[in-house]
């Protein structure tokens, strides 16, 4: 099919789904001057963002919703025919989670979404697909959509794959560094590069490729990111072994710019709804492909990533003498990182969650997630600051790197504390300025600390698995 003709100076945006990833995308395209209506099936939802109210927490974003709901350039509506009456290019931003026990992507809300706003398009349109999906989900994508459009509609499936983290969502939106355009013509390109005029004009580089591509750069830029980290973190292992420094590593390797200094921060490792699910996707799909070396190296990467969280378990019963048992913890940080309320295969919550399995009474203070961590772990504790989290605990352990959480003032703290003992497991922390404040300081992989906990103090896998 093509769309000869179609480009509109001003085209009006439609985009599917309000996640983190669609609720950004449209208030900022509001914000760069474009007409956008934007659909969720949920009219709880739709009802809350049309009165300027997000879902959840990304810094800057209610601003933007708010203005644009205001100015009128930014509507909500829970009903697909909405957009194909009015949109001219039709952005898909809904979810594309692990398949059940598969380590698969689950593309049926892609597909879904696809085929009912093709069923009910009235005009030529081009629907750009920003979800992370498997290679090759476009060419699927457009037989779909074929055969749902009525005859005589002209309908293009593009990839342009969506890179802004949580935390920086509209920043990486209006500013990203690069626009990768995956397209299948030149009438579908005009009008992306039509789209993303001022962000252009602003400094992003244009890639402009087939959409197969587009649509692997996702999930190769997020597998290459986790491997770095996982990278730091073996690198950490063995810092921790041969009693060096994980954190001068990684700044001295990160001063050549081939290797550069981002995500080489090692720890408790990484989380969220995208780079485990989007290392896993691309596992099950090199194996579909036939590629067997992927399954080995992500898989390790991903392994390794796990086994950080175990790690930072058998430190914490090592520092408590061999038993978390009926101890008191303060567990600072829930959310995957700082910056977001966003729990999802967070690292922080799990080891939270995994301390009190093993009998610890824990307590949990995040500046943003509490409420999130409360509805996933009920039967944690949850604390309405720092210092009442840290009440009486003989551990406090450091998950998610907050600032607020890394400017605590160790002194300050001290006074709330049984026992005055730092787990840090974002490596976030100065370790002399806790020492000096008279704390025992545990980080991973750095030569500040004492070496590997001792064999026997170690707990056993089959303890971690109860
Ligand atoms: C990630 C990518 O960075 C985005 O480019 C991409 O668009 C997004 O996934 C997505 O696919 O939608 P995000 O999930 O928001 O963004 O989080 P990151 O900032 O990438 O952090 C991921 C995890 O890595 C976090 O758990 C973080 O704590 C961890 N991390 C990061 C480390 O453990 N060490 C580091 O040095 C850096």
């Amino acid at each position: 099919m093509t769309l000869d003709g179609m480009a509109p100076l001003e085209p009006v945006i439609g985009v599917i789904g309000t996640g983190y990833l669609g609720t950004t995308h449209a208030a900022c395209m509001a914000e760069l001057g474009f007409d956008v209506v934007a659909q969720d099936q949920s009219p709880e939802r739709v009802a809350r963002l049309a009165a300027g109210e997000l879902p959840f927490y990304e810094p800057a974003l209610a601003e933007l919703v708010r203005r644009h709901t205001a100015s009128g350039r930014l509507r909500f509506t829970h009903d697909v025919a909405d957009l194909a009456a009015v949109a001219d290019v039709h952005f898909l931003c809904v979810g594309t989670p692990q398949a059940g026990e598969g380590m698969a992507a689950d593309t049926s809300q892609v597909f879904a979404a696809a085929e009912a706003l093709a069923a009910c398009l009235e005009r030529d349109a081009l629907i750009v697909g920003k979800s992370t999906v498997p290679v090759g989900t476009t060419e699927a994508l457009v037989a779909a959509v074929t055969r749902r459009a009525a005859p005589g509609i002209d309908v293009e499936v593009a990839w342009n794959p969506e890179f802004l983290r949580e935390g920086h969502a509209v920043d990486d939106t209006l500013r990203p560094d690069r626009l990768v355009l995956g397209v299948s013509s030149a009438e579908a390109e005009k009008i992306l590069r039509q789209v993303y005029v001022d962000v252009i004009r602003d400094g992003a580089a244009v890639v402009v490729t087939d959409p197969a591509t587009a649509e692997l750069v996702k999930v190769a830029a997020n597998a290459f990111l986790a491997t770095k980290i996982t990278f730091a973190n073996l690198m950490g292992e063995l810092c921790e072994a041969a009693g060096a420094d994980v954190t001068t590593l990684a700044e001295s390797i990160g001063l050549d710019p081939r290797i550069g200094h981002q995500f080489l921060g090692a720890g408790l490792g990484f989380g969220g709804g995208c780079l485990p699910k989007d290392l896993r996707a691309l596992i099950a799909r090199a194996d579909e492909l036939g590629v067997g070396h992927a399954r080995r190296l992500l898989g390790v990467v991903d392994e390794v990533n796990e086994s950080q969280r175990t790690r930072t378990i058998e430190t914490a019963v090592e520092l408590c003498g061999g038993s978390v048992a009926g101890v008191r913890i303060a567990a600072l940080g829930a959310a995957f990182k700082p910056g977001t309320d966003d729990v999802r295969d967070s690292p922080s919550l799990a080891v939270a969650a995994r301390l009190r399995d093993l009998g610890a009474t824990v307590t949990v203070y995040d500046p943003h997630a509490n409420d999130n961590a409360r509805a996933a772990e009920p039967d944690l504790c949850f604390a309405a600051t720092a210092q009442d989290a840290c009440r009486d605990a003989s551990l406090v352990v450091l998950l998610t790197e907050w600032e607020e959480l890394v400017r605590l003032d160790p002194g300050e703290l001290s006074a709330y504390v049984a026992v005055p003992r730092m787990l840090d497991a974002r490596n976030a922390l100065d370790p002399q300025r806790w020492q000096l404040a008279g704390w025992e300081h545990r980080g991973f992989g750095r030569s500040s600390d004492r070496a590997q906990p001792s064999a026997g103090s170690r707990v056993s896998e089959m303890e971690l698995m109860q």
